[in-house]
């Protein structure tokens, strides 16, 4: 039997790759770095399957194409808002994504961020390394406590919820969320959480905000001067969504105002490039897009995005189908 053909646009844990070359007519990536539009152009007209991730915009002009021989887009990551659905819907093709499998790492990363920017930690690694260490005294690098605190949740599906536990069971913090429909009653009560009328009205209430809402033009900049100011003024704010949902511009003038406590970001609007007011700014923590980077989760994504493959090319419905 002929064996489909599959394009892996980024290089993935070794342990898929291999598996994806036993089961496929696999062309896997040597470069590892992000495709252009005109080579996603190509690529539809040779593959049956692409694999793409987040690294790879897939938008208008590189879905400009007709009939495409590509089917189906196996998306490494759970966030989508990469890929332009309406094009992809016009071409009849699928799109897939790999939830759950990180929901654990990525709030494990947005606990870290939360604890690093209430307790100053990249402040005080950089005067370790700097060699500006003087010693211990009563009012060195005084952070502030996350034990108890109240805690935003932006966005409550997997990650979000799984924040909560680990704020809520963990750290005894109260949790307020906010989400797009109303959270079940049950689910709520496993971290003793409230729902917000809205996020004007979370915002007040809360000492840290963690996002967890997708990206896209949906929530470009959700978070903006107006909402930063509803913020208490010794509060933090931690994204490990997508950068678009922050306006920088807005959350630096807030961060040199010193209107918020802090922040810390793991995604970064037009990532990799960082402004340069970001990187000026010692009041922010900030890390390399590692939500969900840990080796078990990572070939968890990738071997979740192979059922997806194996259900397509068996004539089934992916079981992570998105469009
Ligand atoms: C995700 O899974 O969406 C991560 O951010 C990587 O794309």
């Amino acid at each position: 039997m002929v064996k489909p053909k599959v394009l892996v646009t980024r290089r993935w844990p070794a342990a898929v790759e291999a598996r994806l070359a036993d089961e496929f007519d696999v062309v896997l990536s040597k470069r590892d770095v992000a495709m252009k539009p005109c080579e996603f152009r190509q690529a539809f007209k040779e593959f049956d399957a692409v694999l793409p991730t987040v690294t790879d915009k897939i938008g208008a002009e590189a879905m400009e194409l007709s009939k495409p021989r590509t089917k189906l887009l196996a998306n490494y990551g759970v966030g989508f808002t990469h890929i332009d659905l309406p094009s992809a819907n016009a071409h009849g093709m699928i799109v897939t994504n790999t939830p759950d499998v990180l929901s654990e790492c990525t709030a494990d990363l947005a606990m870290t961020l939360m604890l690093m920017a209430a307790r100053r930690a990249g402040e005080g690694e950089r005067e370790v390394r700097e060699g500006r260490w003087t010693g211990w005294r009563p009012t060195h690098l005084v952070g502030t406590k996350v034990s108890g605190k109240t805690l935003g949740i932006v966005g409550f599906g997997r990650i979000g919820q799984e924040m909560a536990r680990r704020a809520h069971h963990g750290f005894g913090m109260d949790i307020i969320v906010h989400n797009r429909s109303r959270v079940a009653p049950e689910i709520l009560a496993q971290y003793n959480a409230v729902q917000a009328e809205d996020l004007d009205d979370l915002l007040p209430r809360c000492d840290f905000v963690s996002l967890h809402c997708p990206g896209g033009a949906e929530n470009r900049h959700l978070i903006n001067s107006r909402r930063l100011d509803l913020m208490r003024p010794g509060a933090f704010l931690i994204n490990t969504a997508r950068g678009e949902v922050i306006n920088e511009h807005d959350l630096v003038q807030a961060l040199t105002f010193e209107t918020i406590g802090g922040a810390a970001l793991d995604v970064f609007d037009g990532e990799p490039n960082i402004a340069q007011t970001l990187l000026d700014s010692d009041r922010l923590v900030m890390l390399p897009h590692l939500g969900s980077a840990t080796a078990e989760a990572r070939e968890e994504m990738g071997f979740r995005a192979m059922q997806n493959l194996r259900a397509f090319f068996d004539g089934q419905t992916p079981p992570d189908r998105v469009n």
